[in-house]
């Protein structure tokens, strides 16, 4: 649209001239807005942006590859994919806190990032520069969020993979300060990002460790991901991804229940469906998804992912639940 076209304009040359010729780096989380906002910086300066993208381990399956692929073939972007998998799951072991989770997560990745920065400016060959911005997909309803006095921060320490602390000793670029989520969306469009991808759904910096109801291990990942991937594909068949929020699938993995499958018996774990509609996740509803797309969930999660033989809907509203269980 017209506003569109004049708001991509505006804020490229408004980030050129915030960055001149320096060097910026941007935290690629997966979601809509740190990629919308590479997307602009990179239309801005071009190759003097590195986006990173920490693979954690706590992705959704098929991440990885979307940024790979559909992100870097849009923009043109310079991308450093960083395997972290072993450094999280190591750093996670042992933790069933929900606060300690996100500390670990916010840590560790803080280090990763640090290290991607230093590299960048290695590769070069330019010893003794640094990078001096921080690319960040802050939006309008963030800005007002934290510093407004809503107490909202306190309930969780959100960590934002598009979002680093700001003791990090970066400028800031934020090009979507102004603008809400649906904005973003139509943004994201316009500069050509994949419909996959302008309309995913948000994903927690933490991932899936804060999905999963207790220690987080190799396995519980893999069956959580295995489950959350039909969720999601069923959901998007089922025509509902512009409808709901966001769908949460959680893994409670200290929790067993007896079912029985073919002539067996089967101790295996529950999983909690939490489909929400919101407009800007400070209050939410539970989704009513017809009970035709739930069966169908229901079915392929229990035969499809050995380890779960049960799947419950949670139908909380915030408040009081959160949208997250952790
Ligand atoms: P809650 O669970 O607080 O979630 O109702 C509200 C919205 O925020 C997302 N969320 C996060 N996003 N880093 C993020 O970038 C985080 O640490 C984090 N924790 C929750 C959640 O998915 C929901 O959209």
């Amino acid at each position: 649209t017209w506003t569109m076209v004049n708001i991509v304009e505006e804020q490229t040359e408004r980030v050129r001239t915030q960055i001149g010729g320096k060097r910026a780096i941007c935290a690629l989380s997966g979601g809509v807005d740190s990629a919308v906002a590479a997307a602009v910086v990179q239309r801005a300066i071009g190759e003097r942006l590195t986006c990173v993208f920490v693979d954690h381990g706590l992705l959704r399956a098929g991440e990885v590859e979307q940024v790979e692929k559909d992100f870097v073939s849009v923009t043109g972007a310079r991308l450093k994919v960083v395997d972290a998998q072993e450094q999280f799951l190591h750093a996670l072991s042992g933790v069933s806190d929900p606060e300690e989770k996100r500390r670990i997560v916010g840590r560790e990745f803080i280090r990763v990032f640090e290290q991607a920065a230093r590299e960048v400016v290695a590769e070069d060959g330019a010893e003794g520069e640094e990078v001096e911005f921080l690319v960040q997909g802050t939006l309008y309803p963030d800005v007002v969020e934290s510093g407004g006095g809503s107490g909202a921060a306190n309930i969780k320490s959100h960590h934002n993979v598009g979002g680093l602390p700001e003791d990090l000793q970066f400028g800031l670029v934020e090009p979507l300060r102004e603008l809400f989520k649906d904005e973003v969306r139509q943004l994201g469009a316009e500069l050509g990002l994949p419909p996959e991808m302008v309309w995913r759904q948000p994903f927690p910096g933490p991932g899936l460790a804060i999905r999963i109801v207790g220690e987080v291990t190799r396995d519980r990942l893999e069956t959580l991901r295995a489950a959350d991937a039909i969720a999601r594909e069923e959901l998007t068949r089922a025509g509902l991804d512009r409808d709901i929020w966001q769908c949460p699938v959680v893994l409670l993995a200290d929790v067993r229940s007896v079912g029985v499958q073919g002539d067996g018996r089967t101790y295996g774990h529950p999983v909690v469906l939490r489909p929400v509609s919101s407009e800007d996740a400070m209050t939410a509803d539970w989704s009513r998804i017809p009970y035709e797309t739930l069966a169908t969930i229901s079915n392929r999660i229990t035969n499809e992912v050995r380890e779960i033989n049960r799947v419950t809907l949670d139908v909380t509203s915030k408040p009081p639940g959160t949208i997250e269980w952790e």
